[in-house]
């Protein structure tokens, strides 16, 4: 399917930006960044904006998601919006009683743990999607050129929050599904690959330039079992905004490219490639060369700032983030982001000189 004819990657306006084009496997003048987390609370400005606004409304309203996910853009300068909202917000709008609780996380009073539990979950009317298209739409505007990436989580992170019923540290409960009773958790993994599909193609149809698959807590398996029990419904999810083209400035015809992501997934890495990601995340335990070379040294990276560093002196800092760009000139193209999200305490002006340092960096290494 073609993407329409205003969606910012097929009228030009993002096809050619280096967010776009690095995610493409090109290496520009300029090595991209931007910062999972990046809009919350580190930054006074949405604090204030979320007074008496809970977490989920917040994502549901239209204007508030928006000016959220445009704040750390103008205050960083980085090179990609990533839509404000949650990996349980399409969990939501189909109907399932879930909150956000601060400083814990997605909280389901009603675990799933039975075969007529997962019956029992509603369909997603894709018409409930209308805010989120509708945030998406206001945030495309406002961005002009600068690429907004659109997210869901993967069917493995949010079936460990529905069996768990919150977070957890192992993922017992919903790992011990995947074994005792296969047919309920292959029932439930096509539920949440239908739910988190839908999400991630309303915000691409709604103009975002990319997409990123976060597949949190997948380091919670084996490798054996993400193949045979996760795996497919990861792809089953991608499938729904695989066949997204676009024609890109050279005239070829590209697709929207994905982003695949997990914490503590080095062993997973070739796996979570083959469901059908073009970009693989990496997190801040494998260096990105290291990261390259299990892949074949053929697909661009993502990563992988420790976000343990943005507390540390800042000649610590810098050292470290020149590591992780020379480490991943080992890939085809690098996009620079935290190895996870930004701590709720981190201090934004050492975000905004970590986003300068990088684009000076490329820019000296072009111009010698
Ligand atoms: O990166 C961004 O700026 C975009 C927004 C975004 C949020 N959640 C906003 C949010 C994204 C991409 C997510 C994804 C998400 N949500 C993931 C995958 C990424 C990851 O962190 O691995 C996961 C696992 C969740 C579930 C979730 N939601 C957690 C664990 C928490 C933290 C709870 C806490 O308070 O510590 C949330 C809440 C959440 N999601 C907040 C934000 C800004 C904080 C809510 C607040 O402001 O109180």
């Amino acid at each position: 399917q073609v993407l329409p004819a205003d969606h910012p990657l097929q009228s030009g306006r993002t096809s050619a930006s280096p967010l776009v084009t690095t995610y493409q496997g090109t290496r520009g003048p300029v090595t991209p960044i931007w910062m999972m987390r990046q809009a919350g609370r580190s930054l006074p400005e949405y604090r204030a904006l979320r007074v008496g606004t809970d977490m989920l409304d917040a994502c549901l309203d239209p204007a508030m998601a928006s000016e959220i996910t445009l704040q750390p853009v103008r205050r960083h300068g980085v090179d990609a919006g990533i839509f404000f909202s949650d990996i349980v917000v399409p969990i939501k709008l189909a109907g399932v009683d879930v909150s956000i609780v601060a400083g814990k996380g997605p909280v389901l009073p009603h675990p799933v743990r039975t075969a007529l539990d997962v019956a029992a979950l509603p369909e997603l009317d894709e018409k409930a999607l209308a805010p989120i298209s509708e945030a998406v739409a206001l945030t495309v505007a406002a961005l002009g050129d600068t690429p907004l990436i659109g997210f869901a989580g993967a069917p493995f992170t949010l079936a460990a929050y529905l069996v768990e019923g919150g977070p957890s540290k192992d993922h017992i409960a919903a790992r011990t599904m995947m074994h005792s009773d296969p047919k309920t958790w292959q029932a439930l993994m096509r539920w949440t690959a239908s739910v988190t599909g839908a999400f991630l193609r309303a915000q691409l149809l709604a103009g975002a330039s990319a997409a990123q698959l976060f597949d949190s807590w997948a380091g919670a398996l084996s490798l054996a079992d993400y193949t045979a029990k996760v795996a497919p419904a990861s792809a089953l999810a991608l499938s729904r905004v695989h066949g997204l083209q676009y024609t890109a400035p050279d005239a070829a015809t590209r697709t929207v490219p994905i982003v695949h992501f997990g914490v503590g997934t080095g062993e997973l890495l070739g796996a979570m490639h083959d469901v059908g990601a073009d970009v693989m995340g990496v997190d801040w335990r494998i260096p990105l060369d290291v990261a390259s070379r299990r892949l074949g040294g053929t697909v661009p990276l993502q990563g992988n700032i420790d976000p343990a560093f943005l507390a540390a002196p800042w000649p610590v800092l810098e050292a470290h983030v020149l590591d992780v760009l020379e480490r991943g000139k080992a890939a085809p193209s690098h996009v620079v982001n935290l190895g996870h999200g930004v701590p709720p305490d981190a201090d934004p002006a050492v975000l905004t000189r970590v986003v300068s340092f990088v684009h000076e960096v490329a820019g000296e290494a072009a111009a010698a």
